[in-house]
């Protein structure tokens, strides 16, 4: 099949910017920073330069504040010294003919005082049961039990809205062409977002509307920046992650789409599995929600989680997506979108590399379509 004729490969208007293929490069936490200070750096821009042939790269999550980050060595987003290290990157994956988002991270009760000196902050004072922070300790680094956070202030909830804008302001200023809110995985929007987690009697607590006020502010404080057209925002309704639970999640999530489908904004991307293996065939969204978030949102919807070509062909062709993000085969296939166009065989990540460390199982990863073209 030629690129022509390949849906995979056919551009893609997302809100404001003209893409030249369906294929993101979904955001992933490689916890390669450098210390202190928690900077993109060189080798950060070759990586994802390297992959710039998807039509949009999403950054790994990027940490608004110092209390918003929840694993050592991830790269934050805060401070004059992060924004340069992220221009390095952007200005890179640019060279290459990409595009890239930042993904907007804060963590909110899946943190630990050993990563930042505070008491982790969230929607209520409830622990996120079984979540688990990475920290440095000592000399000795791991995984530690995330503990009971304390509940943010209705000023400090305004507060955490501007951290989000001022974010925005920092990923603009450092080239990006756009930005992603973390509103999946368990993470501190989608904590105000369900039930479980959010048990606050303010304006950000109790119905529906109220718990999705947060998640509002922060895309209308991040789209007063970017333009509504240039924010995605990235939710997992059916996974429960970090502890996350609400009875309801297919009429909170479609209230979710209506009032981003309100606020204009470029794209809802859906988390769809935790990065583990499917059984064939299985498709982890029940039935009737993906009709339901096509009719109730306007704009693009991009899936993610155990997609490879043929699925992610038949889940464009079937018109309930219009982009298909790919994690792990990005990690070890820097040439994707050109494996996927020619049919070659992908290469398997190393699991004992995802995190920390340096170049290798980073950005040592051969392209294959050089040898083969
Ligand atoms: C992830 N994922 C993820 N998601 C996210 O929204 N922000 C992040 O920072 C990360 N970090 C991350 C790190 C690593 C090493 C992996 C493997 C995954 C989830 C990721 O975006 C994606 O949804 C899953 O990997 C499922 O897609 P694949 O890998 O099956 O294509």
């Amino acid at each position: 099949m030629s690129r022509t004729d390949d849906i995979l490969f056919r551009p893609h208007r997302l809100g404001a910017l003209d893409l030249k293929n369906r294929i993101a490069m979904a955001p992933m936490t490689r916890s390669r920073a450098a210390q202190p200070g928690n900077v993109a750096t060189e080798l950060t821009a070759t990586y994802y330069a390297q992959r710039s042939g998807a039509g949009l790269l999403i950054s790994e999550g990027t940490q608004v504040s110092p209390v918003g980050q929840g694993y050592a060595f991830t790269p934050g987003i805060h401070s004059a010294e992060q924004t340069a290290g992220w221009r390095r990157v952007t200005e890179a994956v640019h060279a290459s003919g990409g595009r890239i988002f930042a993904q907007l991270w804060h963590v909110g009760r899946v943190s630990h005082p050993l990563l930042h000196g505070q008491q982790p902050v969230a929607p209520s004072a409830v622990a996120a049961a079984g979540a688990k922070a990475f920290v440095v300790d000592g000399g000795g680094i791991g995984m530690v039990d995330t503990p009971t956070p304390r509940a943010l202030t209705t000023d400090e909830v305004r507060g955490v809205v501007e951290e989000f804008a001022q974010a925005a302001r920092n990923a603009r200023d450092a080239g990006f062409d756009g930005v992603e809110l973390h509103a999946a995985n368990g993470y501190l929007i989608e904590q105000f977002l369900r039930s479980e987690s959010n048990r606050r009697d303010d304006a950000y607590g109790g119905s529906v509307d109220n718990r999705l006020r947060f998640l509002a502010e922060v895309t209308e404080a991040v789209a007063g920046v970017f333009g509504a057209d240039k924010v995605g925002v990235r939710i997992s309704p059916f996974l429960e992650l970090n502890g996350i639970h609400d009875d309801d999640p297919h009429g909170l999530f479609l209230a979710v789409a209506r009032l981003l489908d309100g606020l204009g904004v470029a794209y809802i991307h859906t988390s769809e599995s935790s990065p583990m293996e499917l059984p064939p065939g299985h498709d982890p969204v029940p039935a009737g929600f993906r009709t339901a978030l096509r009719e109730a949102y306007r704009g693009t919807i991009m899936v993610a989680g155990g997609y490879d070509g043929a699925r992610a062909r038949a889940i464009l062709e079937s018109g309930l997506a219009d982009m298909v993000a790919f994690g792990r085969p990005y990690i070890s296939n820097p040439d994707l979108d050109a494996r996927l166009a020619a049919g070659l065989p992908l290469t398997e990540p190393d699991r004992a590399t995802f995190y920390g460390g340096g170049a290798q199982g980073y950005t040592d990863y051969p392209p294959l379509t050089q040898a083969a073209e």
